[in-house]
């Protein structure tokens, strides 16, 4: 049986899918595939190990010859229409929980960066304007005491949440149900989108992209926010108002962004990347060698385990 990988990925995927016999289609390469060679390729594949640059949409689907499993390599599946897929009996799967710690540690890494002003202090001092210690030298704000409000509770969010509580920040928490393990740990509280909104001092994102938290952060919910707060988003670009968060952090209506995902990605707004208050990164949320890995051989896993007839480990259209 064929496997096709759409672009290269660890090598810990492919050794396994080598090791259970399948064979790899296409050399693998660094950059995305074309739309038309993963179409001619999709066609002759059992299954697609795809990536989050893939647009696996209902067209490509519906061309599928004999594909029974895409793995996506990504925790997000916004890129593959589920419905299609599910019509026509394709298990899709993805990489929960391998990921959890690595976008966690970025997430909080993005807080301690806004708030104390990193980036900006290290630019600084490499642009040689440092002329010494001075009592008023781009001082930053603290996260004792401050809300944190996380929207979306999943594994990430709770995870926030528990370092969040080390650094003395108070959690409130926006999620359809309640978590009442995670409100014990942290002393968190979950409440209304509009009440987190309008009393948090950092917002962290942490939902899938999906028709119903698209633009879930509209003009009129960020005007919400208080004067002064900061938003921290690694989750999609998409489930914000992106032009209207730039905005308000053109006016200094709120204080600082973290973003390590946007809208149109790579195309990056340039007026996000002309302000010294908001902090841009090329979403590497789960950029570690220890969580690729993992990522690669659970999507490999999957893959497999479609294919020899047994249960998908962690599928997303599939009991
Ligand atoms: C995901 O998994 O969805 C991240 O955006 C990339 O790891």
């Amino acid at each position: 049986m064929k496997v096709l990988i759409t672009r290269r990925i660890p090598e810990v995927a492919i050794n396994l899918l080598k090791k259970n016999k399948f064979e790899i289609l296409q050399p693998i390469s660094d950059k995305p595939i074309s739309k038309n060679r993963l179409k001619l390729l999709a066609e002759q594949a059992d299954g697609i190990l795809s990536l989050l640059t893939d647009r696996i949409d209902k067209e490509l689907i519906n061309s599928l010859q004999r594909c029974k499993v895409i793995a996506n390599f990504a925790v997000g599946y916004n890129n593959i229409d589920i419905i299609a897929a599910s019509e026509k009996g394709i298990i899709v799967t993805n990489t929960p929980g391998v990921l959890t710690d690595s976008t966690a540690d970025l997430t909080i890494a993005l807080m301690l960066n806004t708030t104390r002003r990193i980036s900006e202090s290290e630019k600084f001092l490499r642009d040689g304007k440092f002329t010494g210690w001075k009592p008023d030298l781009l001082l930053g704000r603290e996260l004792k005491n401050k809300i944190l409000g996380i929207i979306g509770a999943g594994a990430i969010g709770q995870a926030v949440g528990e370092r969040a509580l080390s650094f003395g920040l108070k959690i409130i928490y926006y999620n359809r149900s309640p978590k009442r393990e995670f409100e014990r740990k942290t002393r968190s509280k979950k409440v209304s989108l509009n009440t987190l909104l309008k009393t948090s001092d950092i917002i962290s994102i942490h939902l899938p992209l999906s028709d119903e938290t698209k633009n879930l952060l509209s003009k009129e919910k960020l005007e919400l926010l208080k004067r002064d707060a900061v938003i921290i988003n690694t989750s999609r670009g998409e489930i914000l108002d992106e032009q209207h968060m730039i905005k308000m952090l053109e006016s200094n209506r709120i204080y600082s962004a973290g973003l390590d995902v946007f809208h149109n990605e790579p195309d990056i707004n340039p007026r996000l990347l002309k302000m010294r208050n908001v902090i841009v990164l090329p979403h590497v949320g789960s950029a570690t060698v220890e969580t690729r890995n993992a990522m690669a051989e659970l999507a490999a896993k999957n893959i497999i385990n479609v294919l020899k007839g047994r249960k998908p480990l962690t599928p997303v259209n599939h009991e």
